[in-house]
């Protein structure tokens, strides 16, 4: 299968050279992300078909459900503020109907008097403000740490204002206010509440097809380009702003290059669809962009040295990690947001939005999507 695998991705390789008139650098299969085969370091060509850039991802099956939420539980030992926290079943009753459970595979059922049953549920909010579409997930901690079940059932008292998932993520479905409960599978009797708030998403201004939001245009799952947007190549200002970077690292020693710059609708066209060829569509859109709608396309962002997995932890990811915001850009795929962002992790690629937002953004520890309050989902 694997083999296969690796033949198709040759395949593709090799017309992705011919066609971007590359030659290729390595092949990495490090871990379980995506893995490319990057042709290194040559400048856009005035379509930006240069771009060696996520050609020849090589997908682990194991790994294919960015986009969606995880479950994040933590086991905590001790006690923990119990604000929101119901431990008894006099509370009001929640009317929506069971969104899902979280079995944590252990067999206790609760129903005995355990000793580990579970006494206490805490999560990291109580209160959260959404707009419609848009989705916040709380880590769960259950107590005792030692419990045998702690399977989840979660509610919304009104999904016609926010919905909850099976791990807790919950959306914003219509502008009022509600509750979302977590309970304990094995003791249902112990909850915990989020208190939430859905108000109208932002007025969008929409120009000419282009989206500006908060003045930074953009490029993602929810907004697109439309296909006659071509600045022609990396805008000056982001290309000046990029020099300085290359200049800043150089001075501490860390050699940062160009990639991957402009890429034109076309041209993206083309890319997405050899993925999709290869790897399906839902893998494809874990990381790469369909045409209209690649950030690339604005001539604002730019793929830096490695587009490969291995260049995450590097000197230069981490030195990018830290300062690209003082030259203007932002890790615009940042880790761990990618139930937000829509995509996977990518340290390589920075986007221009300006000194100062890029530092708001960076030290909000919010990727754009959240920091702006915008969505990014396909809606077909
Ligand atoms: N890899 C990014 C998401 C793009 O295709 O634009
Ligand atoms: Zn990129």
């Amino acid at each position: 299968m694997k083999n296969n695998f690796v033949k198709v991705s040759a395949a593709l390789t090799a017309f992705l050279m011919i066609f971007a008139g590359t030659s290729c650098g390595k092949v990495d299969q490090k871990n379980d992300e995506k893995k490319i085969i990057s042709s290194g370091t040559e400048e856009p060509t005035k379509d930006g078909s240069s771009d060696p850039s996520e050609t020849s991802y090589q997908a682990d099956s194991a790994d294919e459900t960015t986009g969606s939420t995880e479950k994040q539980t933590e086991t905590v030992p001790g006690t923990t503020d119990k604000k929101g926290y119901t431990a008894s079943g006099s509370d009001k009753p929640v009317s929506g109907q069971p969104s899902g459970t979280v079995p944590n595979g252990s067999s206790g059922n609760g129903s005995s008097g355990s000793s580990s049953q579970i006494t206490d549920i805490s999560l990291t909010f109580y209160d959260v403000t959404l707009t419609v579409g848009s989705s916040k997930m709380p880590i769960v901690t259950m107590l005792p740490a030692d419990a045998p079940n702690k399977g989840e059932i979660w509610t919304s008292s009104d999904e016609s204002v926010a919905i909850v998932d099976a791990y807790g993520n919950i959306t914003g479905v219509g502008k009022g206010s509600c509750t979302v409960t977590v309970a304990s599978s094995a003791n249902p009797d112990v909850k915990a509440k989020v208190n939430v708030k859905v108000e109208d998403a932002p007025e969008v201004p929409v120009a000419d097809g282009v989206t500006y939001i908060d003045g930074v245009l953009i490029a993602n799952k929810t907004y697109s380009l439309p296909a006659s947007y071509n600045p022609g190549g990396l805008t000056g200002e982001c290309s000046a702003a990029f020099q300085q970077l290359v200049n800043g690292a150089a001075a501490d020693n860390i050699n940062i290059y160009l990639s991957s710059g402009f890429r034109s609708y076309d041209y993206q066209a083309q890319i997405y669809n050899n993925y999709v060829a290869i790897d399906g569509q839902a893998n494809a859109d874990t990381y790469s962009a369909r045409p209209g709608h690649s950030e690339h396309q604005t001539g604002l962002a730019i793929d830096c040295n490695i587009i490969d997995d291995s260049f995450t932890g590097t000197p230069e990811a981490i030195w990018l990690e830290n300062h690209c915001h003082e030259y203007g850009f932002i890790i615009r795929y940042p880790k761990s947001k990618e139930g937000i962002t829509g995509y996977k992790y990518e340290p390589w690629h920075i986007r221009y939005i300006g000194v100062e937002k890029a530092k708001a953004v960076h030290d909000s520890g919010l990727c754009l999507e959240e920091y702006l309050g915008i969505t990014s989902q396909y809606n077909y």
